[in-house]
């Protein structure tokens, strides 16, 4: 190698390394910032109980992790909350006078198949899927 060739070669192995460094401040950044967003996420009032286990094991009892990164599954809330058939029972108009609002968990349309997220939210309000087309009301749904 020449002389040159070989502070050339020198110049670019510098430059790979801040490369490497500044990349990897920029994971170490979004790493502060996801765990910033974690700290900062709060539940339902209905669900403070919960909280008694924990903070990172409260988030874990619906997202089966310590440190969750996506909606967690059905199955969890129904370890707590018992069978479709018995969310459905729950809801079940008492009577076919003055026209009831339909049973959410239990549909025409989707029976008791839909994902409880579409309507109940845990970051942020609840919103009953139904009303994307339809006007129900359900003045007893906690918010
Ligand atoms: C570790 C147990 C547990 C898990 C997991 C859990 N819940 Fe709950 N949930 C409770 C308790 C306790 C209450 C308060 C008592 C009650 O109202 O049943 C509650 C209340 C609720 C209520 C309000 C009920 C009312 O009275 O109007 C809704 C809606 C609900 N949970 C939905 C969910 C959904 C959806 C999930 C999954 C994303 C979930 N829960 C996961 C324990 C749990
Ligand atoms: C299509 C919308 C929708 C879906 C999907 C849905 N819910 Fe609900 N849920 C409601 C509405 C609306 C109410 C309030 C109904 C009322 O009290 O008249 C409710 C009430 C409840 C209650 C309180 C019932 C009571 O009277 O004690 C619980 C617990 C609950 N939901 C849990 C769940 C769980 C767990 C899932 C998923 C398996 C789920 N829900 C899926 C709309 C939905
Ligand atoms: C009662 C069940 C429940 C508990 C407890 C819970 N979550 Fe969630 N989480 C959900 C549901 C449902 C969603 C779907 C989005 C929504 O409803 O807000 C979700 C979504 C998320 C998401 C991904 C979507 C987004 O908004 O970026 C993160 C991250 C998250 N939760 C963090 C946490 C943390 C941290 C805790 C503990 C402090 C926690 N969760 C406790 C039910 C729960
Ligand atoms: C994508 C749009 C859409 C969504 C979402 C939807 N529906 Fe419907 N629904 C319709 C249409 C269209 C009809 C037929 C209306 C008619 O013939 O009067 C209907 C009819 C019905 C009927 C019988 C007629 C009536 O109004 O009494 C019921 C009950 C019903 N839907 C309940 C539900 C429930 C509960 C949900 C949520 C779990 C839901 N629907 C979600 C579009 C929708």
């Amino acid at each position: 190698m020449s002389l040159y060739q070989r502070i050339a070669f020198i110049l670019a192995l510098l430059f790979c390394a801040s490369c490497w460094a500044q990349g990897n401040n920029a994971s170490v950044n979004d790493a502060r910032a996801f765990q910033k967003k974690l700290d900062s996420m709060t539940i339902k009032p209905y669900h403070q109980p919960l909280a008694a286990t924990g903070r990172d094991a409260s988030c874990q009892l619906c997202h089966g992790a310590k440190t969750p990164a996506t909606p967690p599954d059905d199955g969890n809330c129904l370890t707590c909350h018992g069978s479709l058939d018995q969310i459905a029972a729950l809801t079940e108009p008492k009577s076919k006078e003055g026209h009831p609002e339909p049973n959410p968990h239990n549909s025409i349309h989707y029976g008791k198949d839909v994902p409880c997220s579409a309507c109940h939210s845990e970051h942020k309000p609840s919103q009953v899927y139904c009303n994307s087309c339809h006007l129900f009301k359900y003045p007893n749904m906690k918010p």
